[in-house]
């Protein structure tokens, strides 16, 4: 889907993106992460062309995004900015409205699309629909922005930290929300954050920066296991390691024949989930249900602490 090729980036004598190439596929999230000043804006922006690449190429769908007319780019490929973005002057309906009308929408498609993006995102459209962004919180002006991205229904997104300003409870929803949209969209996206937590629940990749060069592009699982250097495990946190590979592994992956009692953990919980379930109720060992609430066996401490380490 993206090919991003010996993409650099000079201000005057400034490297601030140094030769970056990675992959990404179609459908996938891949998540961008480093240190404050690492290029990790310069290099996204470097996708849509908002910043000219000094050198190397971007290719989306196998073609070179220098043969597509930058406005032609804008519109295929949803941004969401960095900070809030909308514009001040505009009600929230036609911030959401914008790339629509660009690309000339009828009004009652135009209409429908933001009342359906409202819904999705849980700002009533009887209530929001012509608040103007200074009326608004800061986390529901983050949501109108991403809104806003997603309103053309773009197949590419990239996302410069839209959780930022979010709290704790609200930003878990945001993520899932996201996470819900992108599956069912199949939208491919590249989120830059400045937190591993975010990257490790929504990465299907993940791009450490630092000082303008990529470290490493891998899964979840991959940088966990094999680092590339001291800075990536600093970075995926050694005491955090053991929870991050409970949260990546499934129930599933640590089924059990046989019978427990108390209430059933979900095959599709994560074990860091079941985990914290066992600890909390005291027992060592719980069933495991499938949706329909079948018991298809059981999931204990023991079995669950084999995934919290690398394989041998
Ligand atoms: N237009 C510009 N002219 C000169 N230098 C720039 C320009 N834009 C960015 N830089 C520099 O490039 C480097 C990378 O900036 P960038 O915004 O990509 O970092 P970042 O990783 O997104 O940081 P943050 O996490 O703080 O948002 C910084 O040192 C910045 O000062
Ligand atoms: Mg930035």
């Amino acid at each position: 889907m993206i090919e991003i090729e010996h993409l650099t980036k000079r201000y005057g004598t400034n490297v601030v993106v140094d030769d970056v190439s990675f992959t990404v596929e179609e459908g996938t999230l891949t998540v961008i992460v480093g240190t404050s000043g690492a290029g990790k804006s310069t290099l996204l922006r470097m996708i849509n062309r908002l910043v000219e690449p000094s050198a190397g190429r971007v290719f989306i769908d196998g073609e070179d995004t220098r043969a597509i007319p930058e406005d032609e780019l804008r519109h295929r490929i949803g941004y969401v900015i960095q900070g809030y973005g909308l514009f001040p002057h505009r009600d929230v309906a036609a911030n959401i409205a914008t790339v629509p009308r660009l690309l000339g929408w009828e009004r009652r498609k135009i209409a429908q699309r933001v009342d359906e993006l409202l819904d999705l995102f849980q700002l009533d459209p009887a209530e929001f629909a012509h608040k103007f962004p200074h009326e608004l919180s800061g986390g529901q002006q983050q949501r109108v922005g991403v809104a806003r991205a997603l309103a053309a229904r773009p197949s590419l997104l990239l996302m410069d930290e839209p959780f930022g300003a979010l709290d704790a409870v609200i930003r878990s929803k945001a993520q899932d929300d996201l996470l819900a949209i992108q599956r069912r969209l199949g939208t491919t996206i590249v989120l830059v954050t400045h937190d591993m937590n975010e990257a490790f629940h929504l990465g299907d990749r993940i791009a450490v920066m630092d000082q303008a060069r990529l470290l490493q592009h891998a899964t979840p699982a991959e940088m966990l296991m094999h680092p590339a250097d001291d800075f990536v495990e600093r970075l995926v946190g050694t005491a955090e390691r053991p929870f991050r590979l409970l949260s990546l592994a499934k129930v599933q992956d640590a089924i059990e024949p046989g019978e427990a009692m108390g209430e059933p953990v979900a095959i599709s919980d994560s074990l860091h989930d079941a985990l914290s379930r066992l600890m909390w109720t005291g027992r060592d060992a719980l069933p495991v249900a499938d949706a329909r609430g079948v018991i298809l066996g059981k999931v204990s401490v023991g079995g669950i602490l084999q995934h919290g380490r690398p394989l041998p």
